[in-house]
């Protein structure tokens, strides 16, 4: 039995996610762990495809079929959330873990206004709310303008009245952000909840969020596929490619020097305003099929240090006293770094 570290809020251990499809099982997530501790942010970052959103998608009980999490362990505080009936999981999702999802507009309910979706977390999940009565009642609308507030929505009382349709996709996002937060969760998942905005949006919603992590002292999981905003907001940062994790450590270590050559890939293709003019370089070439995928390193076919040698299972290798990377050139990725530089 490992010992149990207060410090941390969500340990998840070989965490196997798949889909079974026509084509065949489609393993999404495969043998990912994930830590997150009380108070800091983790930046979950990777291309499109990568298992960012079935992995916590996957810990949210979210996963329908023709999905399944095939193994692994999900502990939340200590307690096994695999291990709980659906009613034992809505429960806790909301109240202890809430998450945001990538899209605002199918994910508010077109149907009730903003005040009435508060007011549902609040009816489910806050137990400090007066029993009944009209106690009860101007408890959930000062809450709801509470939280509206919070998120940055100017006239809160009035805009409780109206549907999300009638507000811009920013302030959609920060909505959902005022939902999720309604509980007082301890973790919020942000599934790329910025996206869809225009940049000095972009900006705003993610201030608003490391403020209010800041003011209430939760966790974030901030899911993106943008590691300049992962330089800006996160504490640490988990790098996934093909449903695996390929490099994790704290971010301005990884970003220095990162350690992965896919990480390596993510940071060269990062638009740097600054430095207008200057080539991006994406990375070359296509994620693998992520059925049926051969014993080999999943970056193989765009490795710039691909070799005979990576044509096996690679496992996280040490990279740092609090590092990590699926790499065995690991050294040589850090001394072509240093004869670059
Ligand atoms: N409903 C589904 N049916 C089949 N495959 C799926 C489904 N949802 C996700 N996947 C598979 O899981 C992979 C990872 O998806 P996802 O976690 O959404 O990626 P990310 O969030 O990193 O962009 C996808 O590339 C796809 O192959
Ligand atoms: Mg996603």
């Amino acid at each position: 039995m490992m010992q149990r570290d207060e410090s941390t809020l969500l340990e998840v251990s070989g965490l196997r996610t798949i889909f079974d499809t026509r084509a065949g099982a489609v393993c999404a997530v495969d043998g990912v762990d994930v830590t997150v501790r009380r108070g800091e942010c983790l930046g979950v970052v990777g291309e499109s495809g990568s298992g960012k959103s079935v992995t916590f998608g996957s810990v949210m009980g979210l996963v329908r079929p023709p999905g399944r999490i095939d193994a692994g362990s999900i502990l939340f505080e200590g307690q096994d959330l695999r291990a709980l009936d659906p009613r034992q999981m809505r429960a806790i999702r909301g109240r202890d873990i809430a998450m945001t999802m990538q899209d605002a507009l199918t994910a508010l309910n077109p149907a009730l206004t903003v005040g009435e979706q508060i007011r549902e977390m609040l009816e489910a999940h806050d137990e400090e709310l007066p029993p009944r009565g009209a106690a009860r009642r101007q408890a959930i609308r000062a809450r709801s303008v509470e939280m509206l507030g919070l998120v940055g929505i100017p006239s809160p009382a009035e805009r409780l009245r109206q549907y999300p349709h009638e507000f811009s996709g920013g302030m959609r996002q920060r909505i959902m952000i005022a939902i999720a937060l309604a509980s007082r969760p301890k973790l919020l998942i942000a599934d790329e909840p910025t996206t869809a905005l225009d940049v000095t949006i972009q900006a705003q919603v993610l201030e608003l969020i490391s403020d209010i992590r800041a003011r209430l002292g939760m966790s974030v999981v901030l899911i993106t596929h943008d590691l300049g905003v992962v330089a800006e907001h996160c504490d640490r940062v988990m790098v996934m490619y093909a449903g695996q994790v390929v490099e994790q450590g704290p971010t301005q270590e990884v970003i220095a020097a990162p350690q992965h050559p896919y990480t390596r890939g993510l940071l060269a293709s990062i638009p740097r305003p600054a430095l207008r003019g200057e080539r991006i370089h994406p990375i070359q070439g296509q994620v693998p099929d992520l059925i049926d995928l051969p014993a080999q390193c999943r970056f193989y076919s765009r490795c710039p240090l691909a070799g005979d040698d990576c044509l096996k299972t690679i496992a996280m290798q040490p990279a740092g006293p609090r590092r990590m990377a699926r790499c065995i050139r690991v050294e040589t990725a850090i001394a072509s770094q240093e004869a670059e530089a």
